[in-house]
């Protein structure tokens, strides 16, 4: 018996896989990276097999085809927010979930994949599964599309969930640069002894959240009734809660250095997961606030060379 993560070489993935190999349910557990952004060092305590291709040019039922499937968690995806290359984007994103679905169908195990906060695109406040989808970028559109096919193919009965990420960070982001959390980035800055940059006034409101919540989250997504999942801490917090925070971890006291935001027409206020419908039907509880979070990625990042 088998459990497939696509992406299992990348921030969130690696964690995932480290999870379920530690809950010891007997299964084997199979990556699908094309390591495009992963990094092997992520898996470097990986029991199982990896596919290195792209999904979207898998033969899944070559593959998989004479094998038992406990779930397919489905978190590939170009993840660099910035690309604006529509056709790659879209294209990678979406035959990547076309091929899963399209194996999947009539075979019965749940598949749960990842969408994101920016299907909500430029919307402020508290952020409802029920709103209406309205993406500001690329990245956000590929998502969208997922989501569509995901409720297409649940209205066939499959059991398909997406479950959209909020501001994910914790261990293994490393290796996604500039694209890595904002708890990462100001680490590294206030680490070296320089003051901390972010945007005028510092206050914008994020919901940031702890990836092992994440990854809980998305294991409960496997076994509850199919849909989409808002998966955030359900609490806005600012980037100048954060630098207070990591002031306190590592004995600093860095002002915030703030920068004018060239954004600042479409740069989003507040963004906050409703968790309400993630809480009832999954039985979803953070078990991370900001400050339990970031001092136990402090406490990981001392310890580990990849910061
Ligand atoms: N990190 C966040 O804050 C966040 C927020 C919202 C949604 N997400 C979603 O969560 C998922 C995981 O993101 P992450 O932060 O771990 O990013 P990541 O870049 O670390 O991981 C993505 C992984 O997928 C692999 N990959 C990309 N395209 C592929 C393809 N076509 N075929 C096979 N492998 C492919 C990459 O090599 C990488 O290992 C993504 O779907 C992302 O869109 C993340």
């Amino acid at each position: 018996m088998q459990i497939i993560v696509t992406g299992g070489a990348g921030f969130i993935g690696s964690r995932l896989v480290s999870a379920l190999e530690a809950f010891d349910s007997g299964h084997r557990v199979v990556v699908v990276d094309d390591f495009s952004s992963g990094d092997f060092r992520n898996l470097r305590h990986f029991k199982g097999d990896i596919i290195s291709r792209p999904c979207e040019e898998l033969d899944w039922d070559q593959h998989f085809g004479r094998q038992e499937i406990v779930s397919i968690y489905h978190l590939a995806s170009i993840t660099d927010t910035t690309v604006s290359n529509q056709r790659e984007m879209v294209e990678r994103n979406v035959e990547s979930f076309r091929r899963i679905l399209r194996f999947s169908q009539s075979r019965g195990f749940p598949v749960v994949y990842a969408s994101s906060a920016a299907t909500y695109g430029q919307a402020d406040g508290l952020m409802k599964v029920e709103q209406q989808a309205a993406p500001a970028n690329v990245y956000g559109f590929s998502k969208m599309i997922l989501d569509n096919l995901g409720e297409e193919a649940r209205e066939l009965g499959m059991r398909v969930s997406g479950v959209r990420y909020f501001n994910v960070y914790g261990p293994h982001e490393a290796h996604k640069g500039k694209m890595a959390s904002m708890v990462f980035q100001l680490y590294r800055q206030m680490k070296a002894g320089q003051r901390p940059r972010v945007f005028e006034t510092g206050q914008h409101l994020r919901d940031f959240v702890y990836v092992d919540d994440v990854v809980a989250g998305t294991m409960l997504a496997a076994t509850s009734e199919a849909g989409i999942y808002n998966i955030g801490s359900g609490k806005a917090r600012s980037f100048n809660d954060i630098i207070a925070i990591l002031n306190e971890c590592l004995g600093t006291d860095l002002e915030p250095e703030y920068i004018p935001n060239p954004y600042i027409a479409f740069y989003q206020n507040h963004t906050e997961a409703d968790i309400s419908r993630s809480k009832k039907k999954l039985g979803y509880e953070p078990q991370y606030g900001l400050k339990k979070g970031i001092r136990a990625y402090v406490d990981w990042l001392s310890s580990n060379d990849a910061a």
